[in-house]
């Protein structure tokens, strides 16, 4: 066992797209649990695109890390040590509060216990965590959606993307895609979606959400916003339901007002409601969505694709990937296997 923790700690505020120098990795002792704590291994790591927020200044829905702070995010892992009774060496937890860290020293309290016999562990991140809860509740509590209804959904081989086709596939819904490449297109459309548009390759993005969704578009889940999301809005049904989720294809832009139309004739013309979305504001429903998003993958109704890279020294590198669309599915760094 190391007695060190090596860590990203945040070295600039990114104006701009971030590069990996905006961070610096630190040697730390590591740390003794104190009472009501809980040290662990770190497992599996999550990248994900709110780690845009937490590296700018400008007021968020949550805090930014400090200069010099350990970089936040989730993760999994096993506890080394516990001065928790809740809590004992082996055991395999999560928490959104692991940092960019192989030991963080966490309370016992803000740790949610992982069974890997139901699941691989770092599930807990990504189908059965924040991403697939996140899919789970704006599609279902925002969108509504109905039995033939069209859901249109950006960045959609992504974390939360190919979650929220296959529930709208699971509600009966039709579900068309928007993705990078063909590729991704093509794993879309194997996990169930029913088409698909590469918004690099389109030309008139408008034109071609036109064609995939003839009946406009019921149900926008936008992972993304800019461009995309200015062609979805050109082809909203009666009573549209539009989500926003995230704004990825913004980050190089966090601080600026976001860019492009105007819809308010759209939003007007079709009633349409247009509604912002924070997973966090369902945490009490979270054990619901956990059991019926396992219920589906264990029904076959629920596929999953991971991108894993390796090696605390891999973080930087793994997010940025997010942010230039390299990733092609979950993105997770994987620091090590359970001892068990
Ligand atoms: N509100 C919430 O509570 C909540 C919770 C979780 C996630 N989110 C949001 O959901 C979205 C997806 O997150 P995720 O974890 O599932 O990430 P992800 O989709 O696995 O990865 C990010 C994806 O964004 C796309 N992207 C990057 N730059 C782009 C650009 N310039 N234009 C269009 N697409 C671009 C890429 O897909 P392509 O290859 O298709 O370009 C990339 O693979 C993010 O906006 C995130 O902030 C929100």
């Amino acid at each position: 066992m190391t007695d060190t923790n090596r860590r990203w700690v945040l070295a600039n505020y990114p104006e701009g797209m971030p590069t990996e120098s905006d961070w610096r990795l630190e040697e730390a002792p590591l740390r003794d649990p104190r009472d009501g704590q809980v040290l662990i291994r770190s497992l599996y790591l999550s990248v994900d695109p709110y780690m845009r927020g937490r590296i700018s200044p400008a007021k968020n829905y949550a805090a930014s890390v400090e200069l010099g702070g350990v970089m936040r995010g989730g993760g999994v892992g096993e506890v080394v040590a516990s001065k928790h009774p809740d809590w004992k060496p082996g055991d395999i937890a999560e928490s959104m509060g692991f940092g960019w860290q192989e030991y963080p020293v966490l309370k016992g309290e803000h740790l949610r216990r992982i069974d890997p016999s139901i699941a691989p562990i770092q599930s807990a991140v990504s189908y059965l965590g924040m991403p697939g809860l996140t899919a789970y509740f704006a599609l279902l509590d925002l969108g509504r959606p109905k039995p033939g209804e069209t859901v249109l959904v950006s960045a959609a081989s992504g974390a939360v993307g190919q979650v929220v086709g296959q529930i709208a596939k699971n509600m009966g819904c039709r579900a068309i895609a928007i993705a990078s490449s063909e590729a991704k297109l093509e794993w879309c459309r194997e996990i169930g979606y029913d088409g698909g548009i590469n918004y690099r390759e389109a030309g008139d993005l408008g034109a071609a959400v036109a064609e995939m969704c003839p009946s406009g578009v019921d149900i926008y889940f936008d992972n993304t916003g800019g461009p995309i999301h200015d062609a979805a809005m050109q082809n909203l049904a009666m009573k549209a339901r539009i989500i926003i989720c995230g704004m990825v294809s913004l980050s190089d832009k966090f601080d600026q007002p976001d860019i492009g139309l105007r819809h308010n004739r759209q939003l007007l013309i079709n009633r349409a409601r247009m509604e912002g979305f924070l997973v966090s504001d369902y945490a009490d429903r979270f054990d619901d969505g956990i059991r019926q998003l396992a219920a589906w993958h264990g029904e076959g109704r629920l596929k999953f694709r991971e991108d894993v890279m390796e090696g605390i020294e891999s973080m930087p590198t793994a997010f940025l990937r997010l942010l230039t669309s390299e990733n092609f599915g979950k993105q997770l760094v994987k620091l090590g296997e359970p001892s068990g």
